[in-house]
This record gives C-alpha cells, sequence and structure tokens, in this order.
C-alpha cells in the first residue's frame, strides 16, 4: 500500500482554470505529485443551478478519491461557493476550496477597505466572499460583479494580453468596480488568472489582483506541511491531467499556460457514472 505521503495531491476544476492553482502548487512542491481533473465535457458550471453543481462537484470528488489522492483541492471558485461544509468535512482526506484562503489574502492586501469581486453568477449569487471578508473585517466596503462570458472566452483561448475582444467585455463587466474605487480585486474564479494581465490594464495599477488559484496553492502547502503529509524522499513531481471532453484542445491550450510546469498525459475520461454522493456515506 502506498504510504499516504507518497499519494498524489488530487486538484479538479471545470476546466482550465484550476490549472493557475496548479501551476502554483508545481512551483511550491515540486515533490508532489498531481492529480488534476477539468470537467471540460460539462463547463461552464457557474452558469448552472445550485444542484447540478453541487452533484458535479460530488462525482469530480469520488474520482479524485478513486486515485488514492492525499488531499482534494476545489480549484473552482463555483464549487467552492456552492458545496456544502458538512460534505467536504466527511470526506476520508483533507480538503480545501478558494474562497476562505483568497478572502485573507485580500483582507490583508486592502488599505481603502473598498474591494470588490468578480465571479461567475453562482459564485457572486452566493455571496460566499462577501461573508469570508466581513467575518476578517467588519469595514469593508464590497462590490460585487458577475462575470459570466469570461469563462467561456477563457476555454476558447481568448486570453492574450492583447485579445480585444475579452478587453472590451472586461471593460463593460469592471464599470461598477472603477467607480466603487476598489483598490483590491478578488479574482473569485480560477479562470481569471489567465485573463489577469487585461483586467490589470483595465483597473490600472493602483488595484491589487487577488489571484485565486494562486492563494489556494500557498494553503494547500501549508495545510499539506500541518499535517505533515509532504513527500520527503526528493521524489520529482509528476502532473496527470484527466478531461471529460477531447483532450485535444485541453493539451494545447493547457500546455501553452502550464509551460514547463505541464510535465503529464491527458487522459480523457467518463465521469458522469461516478456516485452522485461523492462516493462517501455520510
Ligand atoms: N474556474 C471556475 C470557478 O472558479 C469556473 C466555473 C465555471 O465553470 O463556470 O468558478
Amino acid at each position: 500500500m502506498t504510504a499516504m505521503r507518497e499519494r498524489p495531491i488530487g486538484v479538479f476544476d471545470s476546466g482550465l482554470g484550476g490549472l493557475t492553482a496548479v501551476r502554483e502548487l508545481r512551483r511550491l512542491l515540486p515533490h508532489e505529485d498531481i492529480v488534476y481533473f477539468g470537467d471540460t465535457g460539462r463547463v461552464p458550471y457557474g452558469t448552472r443551478g445550485v444542484d447540478t453543481i453541487i452533484r458535479y462537484a460530488k462525482q469530480d470528488i469520488a474520482f479524485l478519491l478513486e486515485q488514492k489522492v492525499k488531499f482534494v483541492m476545489a480549484a473552482c471558485g463555483t464549487v467552492s461557493s456552492t458545496l456544502p461544509a458538512e460534505f467536504s468535512a466527511a470526506l476520508p482526506v483533507g480538503f480545501t476550496g478558494v474562497v476562505q484562503c483568497t478572502a485573507q489574502a485580500a483582507a490583508a492586501a486592502t488599505k481603502t477597505g473598498r474591494i470588490g469581486i468578480i465571479g461567475t453568477p453562482a459564485t457572486i449569487a452566493s455571496r460566499s466572499y462577501e461573508a469570508a471578508l466581513r467575518a476578517l473585517r467588519s469595514d469593508v466596503q464590497i462590490t460585487a460583479q458577475s462575470c459570466p462570458l469570461f469563462v467561456p472566452l477563457v476555454e476558447n483561448g481568448y486570453f492574450n494580453a492583447d485579445n480585444e475582444v475579452t478587453r472590451l467585455v472586461a471593460e463593460d463587466y469592471l464599470k461598477p468596480l472603477q467607480k466603487a474605487e476598489v483598490d483590491t480585486l478578488i479574482l473569485g474564479c480560477t479562470h481569471y488568472p489567465l485573463i489577469a494581465p487585461i483586467l490589470a490594464k483595465v483597473m490600472g495599477r493602483q488595484v491589487a489582483l487577488i489571484d485565486s488559484g494562486r492563494e489556494t496553492a500557498l494553503c494547500t502547502a501549508a495545510l499539506l506541511r500541518e499535517a505533515d503529509l509532504l513527500r520527503n524522499d526528493g521524489h520529482i513531481g509528476t502532473a496527470q491531467y484527466f478531461v471529460s471532453d477531447s483532450t485535444e484542445s485541453f493539451a494545447t491550450l493547457s500546455g501553452w499556460f502550464l509551460g514547463e510546469y505541464a510535465g503529464g498525459d491527458v487522459t480523457r475520461i467518463s465521469v458522469d457514472h461516478y456516485p452522485a454522493d461523492g462516493g462517501i456515506s455520510q
């Protein structure tokens, strides 16, 4: 039996977005193996109903548990805002979503207390980031904006810094945040760091952008260290990618994005038959 420490870290998202966390994990923890699942056959999650998002997330987690992961990271703002805490607490391995870690970083970064949040419709409707921020700092003024077009734009490769279509969409979505003069902007969806240069250009250099993928990778590394679950055998970490749709476009786009950190095959799987209760009986 593989020792717990030697097992991979499991990461999932509806598609490419979670790779923003994988890139950071590979940099922070080069000795760890990573199993990534991108549910590209069912992306986007953020425009769906809560019941559907929860069912999809539980099936994704069941797949990762079958891969014998030692930890599950929901590298998805939508799942993190929707999955009931009782479910993640009952998992047989450690778990983190992105909301808490990202809110902590934003609360620490803001000087004026004016924080903007952008996310998918489901994330913004859940008010998850707002609740986490208010619990950390009662004086914050929050402006939240749902940005439903960003995920399809990213999944279709519209993330180059000079992409005019994405810039025009960003200018429209970010207007209320500019008006509110936020000094900190939470990229509350893990797809958004892929268009961070465009968002930075629109918001201006004075606004700090908080990358949920990056912050959650930092949290995951700290949680694994605390639990004494990091490898200490000098192993060179690998990454294995699984998707629920064509491997071709994912391989191209992810390779473009992960660059030297890609290092792993992409395999297509079907996730529909995985148990809708995540394979754990509560
Ligand atoms: N990366 C996911 C998130 O962080 C995107 C969700 C979606 O598929 O709409 O919210």
